[in-house]
């Protein structure tokens, strides 16, 4: 879906239908005076009395085709305060319908968010859903006759005889966010017999391609020169090798600045290896490398938007698979920090490419802060359901910006604690660190505390835990069924934000 812009008012613009959210209510003509000019249909008796603005509700009206607005769609916001939520699920409905129509082309007139207050950040928002809303799986599903193609384009509609600055760049802000989603969704999405370590580095290369992006990627056979031990023991009962990819964008006058660094956890599969995960719903584990596409697209698209601040994306990329060569429970490896971690379910997995990422990024650089993404743990699924993630940090400035990013973003975050009493469940006879905890309850947190022993002092950390929240299983307004493409557009947000 592209995104247009028209100026010059109602006769000039051109789209097949215009979407406007309405309150429960609310007299839209009244509100919106300049619907009379291009919609005057509005106005009369029948379409007056059948609209009510219910939340959901979608209503169709028709007018004279020479009218500017032949076709409008009014959706219901209902009673309640209209927030960037509200706003969203409403644009997202009204594409999903009018894609349902076999429509082309949608409108939206930029004055009508002025009676919610503010137009340019209600615009982001409202070209982020449009695009969102239109997005499906793609690219191994063939067409079939009759099925709805995708919208070509979106207009942004505007009464004066030029198209303002501010609201052009805030519905590009929207639209960069909808694509940073969209594609990282495209590589969760894609099965893990084509999305393995390379094919995804592979991705990375293109997207750096001519980018001030520098891209590195790492071998195994590098990564074992290196010390990366406990990530390629999760990777050494798969077919497919281990990668590191990481990216690195330094705006020119910020050479020397700390940069913010993101690390992604990218278990390309996660069959759990010898502590073999049950059958059902195992396919769903091709989505455990959310948090390092959530890494890759952030970081290309703030290297695209130019933002003036430094940021490394870390990806750290394997496949956990059980094999004759995979690693045993109860194995022993020193990571690249020095320590030496007893695994004892090999399921855990994540927890260990994280350590060596973590300990690479500050080895590496001086980070102002360091945010991890991972689809760690069931049990922060369990603890906080499909609608929030988790939150650790050893910073409460830098927690609070995650949180924030995420309310921007539409994502949801919840500082859990890095609870001191359960460190001891990490202890181990034979090692110097423990993966995992002997019992399942406070999993979230005992993962967070295992994370945390590689964090240095006085080094500003987050990790976000978005178990619950990577993969769809029934289709909503903005998203169908399968990758949710979660933590990209908060990881963008805190991108654009910077952090010193
Ligand atoms: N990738 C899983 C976590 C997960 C579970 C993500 C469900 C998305 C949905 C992770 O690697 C894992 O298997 N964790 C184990 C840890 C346990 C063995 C300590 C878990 O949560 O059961
Ligand atoms: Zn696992
Ligand atoms: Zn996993």
């Amino acid at each position: 879906m592209d995104i247009r812009f028209q100026a010059g008012g109602a006769d000039k613009w051109k789209a097949d239908i215009a979407l406007i959210p309405i309150r429960e209510g609310e007299k839209i003509t009244d509100t919106c005076p300049e619907l009379d000019s291009a919609a005057p249909y509005l106005v009369i008796a029948p379409a007056m009395r059948d609209v009510s603005g219910r939340k959901d509700e979608i209503s169709l009206i028709y007018g004279h085709p020479d009218l500017p607005y032949s076709r409008v769609m009014l959706i219901g916001l209902g009673r309640e305060a209209v927030t960037p939520d509200s706003l969203r699920r409403a644009y997202a409905l009204g594409t999903r319908r009018a894609r349902a129509m076999h429509l082309r082309s949608l409108q939206i007139p930029a004055f009508t968010l002025q009676r919610f207050g503010g137009v340019d950040r209600l615009l982001e928002e409202a070209v982020y859903a449009c695009k969102l809303a239109d997005y499906e799986v793609s690219g191994l599903k063939h067409r079939k006759p009759g099925d709805p193609e995708p919208i070509s384009f979106l207009s942004v509609n505007f009464t004066g005889e030029y198209v303002p600055e501010k609201e052009q760049a805030a519905a590009r802000r929207g639209e960069d966010a909808a694509d940073t989603v969209i594609l990282a969704r495209n590589l969760i999405n894609t099965p893990a017999n084509m999305m393995y370590p390379e094919a995804f580095a592979e991705e990375a290369r293109r997207l750096a391609e001519g980018t001030a992006l520098s891209c590195t990627v790492y071998d195994e056979k590098q990564l074992s020169d290196m010390g990366f031990n406990a990530h390629l023991a999760v990777g050494q009962g798969g077919k497919n090798p281990p990668r590191l990819v990481v990216l690195e964008y330094t705006p020119k006058g910020h050479e020397n600045d700390a940069p913010l660094v993101f690390v992604g956890k990218g278990i390309t599969f996660d069959s759990g290896g010898i502590s073999l995960k049950p059958a059902a719903n195992m396919h769903t584990m091709k989505c455990d490398m959310t948090g390092a596409a959530a890494v890759l697209t952030s970081v290309s698209m703030l290297a695209r938007e130019e933002v003036p601040h430094r940021v490394v994306g870390i990806m750290a990329l394997a496949e956990n698979m059980p094999d004759g060569g995979a690693v045993h429970p109860g194995d022993v490896v020193t990571g690249l920090n020095g320590s030496t971690i007893e695994i004892i379910n090999t399921d855990a997995e994540g927890r260990l490419v994280l350590s060596d990422a973590l300990t690479f990024a500050q080895k590496n650089w001086h980070p102002a802060a360091v945010v991890d993404v991972a689809t760690l743990t069931g049990a922060c699924a369990t603890a906080l359901g499909d609608q929030v993630a988790g939150l650790f940090s050893n910073d409460t400035e830098l927690a609070d910006r995650v949180i924030s990013a995420g309310n921007c973003a539409g994502e949801n975050y919840w500082r859990m604690p890095l609870w001191e009493g359960y460190r001891g469940r990490l202890e181990s006879t034979v090692a110097d660190i423990c993966h995992t905890g002997s019992s399942r309850e406070g999993g979230a947190i005992v993962a967070a505390l295992f994370l945390e022993h590689f964090i240095s002092e006085g080094a500003r950390w987050a990790h976000l835990d978005i178990a619950g929240e990577d993969w769809v299983s029934e289709a909503k307004p903005l998203c169908p069924k399968g990758a949710s493409g979660f933590a990209a557009r908060t990881l963008l947000e805190l991108g654009r934000g910077g952090f010193e």
